[in-house]
């Protein structure tokens, strides 16, 4: 089949693109207001874009608190959503009124960061801490401004569980992330395979 995307003329019932943009990270993002309330959700249009410096993006469909709360405070922190916290993740996802705190609504524990304000999660065994870089606001093909904005940032300090570090590499597999799909799916990472790059490879 083919389809035009300005048609959505694929006749299945639900849109497919982001069952094939797939497997897509989750930065859990945790955010802060210059009061100091703290905001959690997740974003699965989320990834690492370069590692020399580290820098992560997120994009939002709508400028929602997370968005807002970066760059207010110029700082974000990206938890690793595991497997054993997907209920956590999920709950953390309702549309809570800005102020009220999502960690507290699934009963999640907020750990300090080191170099930003806005706490990680205790449980996650990762989290990176953010400086905020810039926010884009998206055009479409036509020229259109979208209500879809992309938050760029720095990761400065990188926590990671112990426990995930064997011989001294981290042990994804063993932090079983989580992973989106489309529709209502997810994928867990439990298992891993190595691939040697080809000799001579930038
Ligand atoms: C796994 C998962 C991934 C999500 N990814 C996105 C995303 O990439 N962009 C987005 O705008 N909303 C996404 N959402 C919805 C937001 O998490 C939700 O709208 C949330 O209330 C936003 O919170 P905030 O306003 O505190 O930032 C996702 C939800 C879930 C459960």
């Amino acid at each position: 089949m083919f389809y035009d995307t300005r048609k959505n003329d694929h006749g299945l019932p639900h849109n497919p693109f982001k069952a094939i943009v797939a497997p897509r990270p989750i930065g859990w993002i945790t955010s802060m207001s210059s009061k100091g309330e703290v905001n959690l959700a997740p974003y699965s249009f989320f990834n690492g874009i370069t590692d020399k410096p580290p820098i992560v993006m997120f994009s939002s469909e709508g400028a929602k608190d997370s968005v807002v709360l970066a760059e207010e405070t110029k700082e974000f922190v990206c938890n690793l959503a595991t497997f054993d916290l997907q209920v956590q993740m999920n709950g953390t996802s309702a549309p809570l009124p800005r102020g009220e705190c999502e960690m507290k609504h699934t009963g999640l524990e907020a750990a300090p960061s080191r170099l930003v304000k806005p706490p990680r999660v205790a449980a996650s065994p990762c989290a990176l801490e953010c400086k905020w870089l810039q926010t884009v606001r998206l055009k479409d093909f036509g020229g259109q401004q979208l209500e879809r904005y992309v938050v760029f940032g720095q990761a400065v300090g990188v926590y990671i569980d112990d426990r995930f570090i064997k011989n001294g590499r981290l042990d994804t597999a063993a932090m079983k992330p989580i992973a989106r799909l489309g529709y209502d799916e997810y994928a867990v990472i439990d298992s891993v395979f190595k691939m040697a790059r080809p000799k001579g490879g930038g």
